[in-house]
């Protein structure tokens, strides 16, 4: 099963993710995250949030800080380990469930907030996953995504260009062999797909509303800001579930 392929990598990555993790909590990243964060949240303190393919943490720890009560999802159970390691030495008691983003545990409507950061190119079955975010949505809750166009290169001539000028392969693993996530994104249905483009048009479809969208260089201290012919390597997508 796919899944599980992917999963094993991501048990491989989980400590030097958890590296990066600490790096960006301590930096410019977790300070723009934060902001990012805040912004999009529905009023009011002691939201119900769903970090979706949490990882070690990252936007979990940031969503303490704002003073919410954030359940972290994520297949791999190296990450969640990690998820709950990283919590606790920040004085936060992790709430952790091993879930797939495309068929969650949770009841309609349990949620006032959902994000995920660089899990949607990951997954065989993005609609799926998208639609069960707004089902756990409470109507009137949020969703934030933040991802990229991480594996457009196979498919667009442009993207190619960029990626081989700009070295985006070179991405840190810590010494863990990307060949196998390499590959299994050659066939993931979001390498073939121009984003935030797709997702837009797919979350727009199923009555996310107010939806608002920020673009990004290789890094989301980049930012676009509008200039034509720009390549959106990154980006930051949020809108509202209709009451
Ligand atoms: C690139 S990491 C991002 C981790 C974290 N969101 C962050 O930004 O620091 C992708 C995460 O998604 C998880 N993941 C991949 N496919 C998943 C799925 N179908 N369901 C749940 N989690 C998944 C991986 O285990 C991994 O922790």
């Amino acid at each position: 099963m796919l899944l599980d392929q992917v999963a094993a990598y991501w048990d491989r990555r989980a400590e030097g993710y958890s590296m990066t993790v600490h790096e960006e909590l301590a930096g410019p990243v977790g300070a723009f995250l934060e902001d990012a964060l805040r912004d999009a949240l529905p009023p009011g303190d002691g939201l119900d949030c769903l970090d979706m393919g949490c990882g070690p943490g990252f936007f979990t720890i940031l969503l303490y800080r704002l003073g919410h009560r954030p359940t972290s999802a994520d297949y791999s159970l190296e990450m969640l380990e990690r998820a709950r390691a990283n919590c606790a030495e920040a004085g936060y008691a992790a709430r952790t469930v091993q879930a797939d983003a495309q068929a969650l545990p949770f009841g309609d409507a349990t949620f006032d907030f959902v994000c995920s950061r660089n899990l949607v190119w990951d997954l065989e079955r993005p609609e799926r996953a998208y639609a069960e975010w707004l089902r756990v949505l409470k109507p009137g809750g949020r969703l934030l995504v933040c991802d990229g166009n991480h594996y457009l290169h196979y498919y667009n001539a442009d993207y190619r260009a960029a990626w081989e000028r700009d070295q985006c392969r070179t991405h840190d693993t810590r010494g863990v062999d990307p060949k196998p996530i390499d590959d299994i994104a050659r066939d993931l249905p979001l390498s073939r797909q121009l984003r935030p483009e797709w997702d837009v048009a797919t979350l727009s479809g199923m009555g996310l509303a107010d939806i608002r969208v920020s673009r990004f260089g290789k890094t989301f201290l980049e930012p676009l800001a509008g200039t034509g012919g720009a390549l959106t390597m990154n980006f930051i997508l949020r809108g509202t579930k209709n009451v």
